[in-house]
């Protein structure tokens, strides 16, 4: 869900464009933010803790957590909540770090 119009800041989101999740095409607002753009299209599941492997999602939505840590266009844990949605962009949940996962540290 898109808000198009909003009644203070006036029509925000006009220009789309196309970005891949796990290889699959998605439909977003340029100037949205990654991690926007996911959950507009309903995809709430960023990826995975990197010790429990239990699913993460957006939590502070302002650059202060790891929650949203997804691998885009080759570049691992990025910040998705930080970066905005360009056209042609690949994204791909962060599943595990298995260095963390055997080393008796992380979440
Ligand atoms: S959700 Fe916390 S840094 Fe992105």
């Amino acid at each position: 869900m898109h808000i198009k119009h909003h009644p203070v800041l006036g029509k925000r989101l006009s220009e789309t464009v196309t970005f891949y999740f796990q290889d699959q095409p998605y439909t977003a607002y340029r100037g949205q933010t990654v991690a926007a753009a996911l959950m507009a299209n309903g995809i709430k599941k960023l990826g995975l803790s990197r010790k429990l492997l239990q699913p993460r999602g957006l939590f502070c939505a302002r650059g202060r957590c790891c929650s949203c840590y997804m691998t885009v266009n080759g570049e691992d844990h990025v910040r998705t909540c930080l970066i905005k949605v360009e056209e042609g962009m690949k994204v791909y949940p962060n599943l595990e770090d298995p260095e963390v996962t055997n080393d008796g540290h992380g979440d």
